[in-house]
């Protein structure tokens, strides 16, 4: 186990075995080795562009048919580099780690930020993805969510197959609230958890940064993996140094014996 002290892997070990119900929160920073850009910090997306306005869903709502001209121009000129790194991401060896301790019965709940969609790809099941999933289209009216490449958009803005109301992105825009199923289920599982594994977060932006210290109220303990100090970092038990990619599976074969 390189690197890492081994004190605090084998504390961590012990907790998430131990764990009765473990919940894992990732952030950006797990899909940095999959190629897809942090927002924060050095190479960030917003340390690049600056972050959205906090007007980008009041801009939406006024205007869904400019919007999504807009976004489909974006998308047809290639002019967001962003948008070709998603495309071209695929899941990473710590995305991989998580879905294997899920199917180990080690991990109960995965909550991510990403809406890159690699979580699920990796093959997580028990998924909630706060931010939303950017290969999805959401009913502004009935909150039905549909895979964008299954729905041939022949209107703009296109129009919800189910009730007709306006789709949009499933990814949650700035100053967008969390649509209410992902928010109360989250909050759930944050109080449910034992044990919170946090990974890749800056731990910025809420309700998704609220979630370990929900969890930390009902007695959990918390475990940060990412090179960095977090705004969280001070709340956790143990803070693994290191990038996900390489910690995940580290702590998958500590834990199940499955090869690394
Ligand atoms: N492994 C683990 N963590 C990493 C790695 C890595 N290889 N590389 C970077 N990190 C860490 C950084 O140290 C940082 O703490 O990932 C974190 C990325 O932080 P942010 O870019 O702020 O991403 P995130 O915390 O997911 O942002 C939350 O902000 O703009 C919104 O909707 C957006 O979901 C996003 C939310």
């Amino acid at each position: 186990m390189q690197d890492l002290p081994y004190q605090a892997l084998a504390k961590a070990v012990a907790a998430l075995k131990s764990a009765r119900y473990l919940v894992a929160l990732t952030g950006a920073g797990i899909s940095v080795e999959s190629g897809i850009a942090p927002f924060r910090g050095p190479g960030g997306l917003w340390t690049k562009y600056g972050e959205p306005s906090a007007q980008d869903y009041q801009r939406f709502l006024a205007d869904p048919k400019a919007w999504w001209e807009a976004r489909l121009e974006d998308e047809r000129s290639n002019r967001r580099p962003e948008f070709k790194a998603y495309d071209a991401a695929e899941p990473n060896p710590a995305h991989h780690a998580l879905a294997a301790l899920e199917t180990h019965g080690v991990l109960q709940h995965l909550i991510t930020q990403n809406v890159d969609g690699l979580h699920h790809r990796a093959g997580s099941q028990a998924l909630t993805e706060i931010h939303g999933n950017r290969y999805k289209l959401r009913c502004l009216e009935c909150g039905a969510r549909f895979p964008r490449q299954e729905l041939a958009v022949v209107e703009l803005p296109p129009r919800c197959p189910a009730c007709t109301g306006i789709l949009k992105l499933d990814t949650v825009m700035f100053g967008e609230p969390i649509p209410d199923d992902a928010l109360v289920r989250c909050r759930e599982e944050a109080a449910r958890a034992d044990c919170m594994l946090v990974v890749g977060t800056s731990a910025l932006v809420r309700p998704a940064a609220e979630l370990p210290l929900i969890a930390k109220h009902y007695g959990a303990c918390l475990i940060e993996v990412n090179p960095e100090d977090s705004a969280l970092t001070s709340s956790c038990d143990v803070a693994l140094r290191g990038a996900a990619g390489r910690v995940l599976p580290q702590l998958l074969g500590l834990i199940t014996g499955a090869p690394e």
